[in-house]
């Protein structure tokens, strides 16, 4: 299976890396399949809301691809249904990855719910 076009325009063309200074909540998580490394930044307003998110990785490109996406797909969102996408969800919204190259979207949803549940912790 080859990539789509969805993919290989957000691998060329990531949306909303870097960092953000003093985040509400990051998240880092590793994955055990490659060693890739994946972080997300995000800001969150009074009403639990995602009003900016940023990623940096050390990742392949489908890793790249599938946490542009993510970005795109959680700002805007409130943080219970943010913690809801799936690596399934971000994989349809990029019109599918080859089977191989699954493993690498569970970085960007998992780092998410590291974010969340960082800046849950910060705020109890
Ligand atoms: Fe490591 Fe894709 S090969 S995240």
């Amino acid at each position: 299976m080859e990539y789509s076009d969805k993919v290989m325009d957000h691998f060329a063309n990531p949306r909303n890396t870097g960092r953000i200074e003093n985040p509400s909540g990051q998240g880092t998580v590793g994955n055990p399949t490659c060693g890739d490394l994946m972080t997300i930044y995000i800001d969150v307003d009074d009403n639990d809301v995602i009003q900016d998110i940023k990623f940096e990785t050390f990742g392949c490109g489908a890793a790249i691809a599938t946490s542009s996406m993510i970005t795109e797909m959680a700002v805007g969102m409130p943080i219970e249904d943010a913690l809801k996408i799936s690596r399934n969800d971000v994989a349809d919204e990029l019109d599918g990855l080859p089977p191989v190259k699954m493993h690498c979207s569970n970085l960007a949803a998992d780092a998410l719910r590291a974010a969340i549940d960082d800046y849950k912790q910060k705020n109890q």
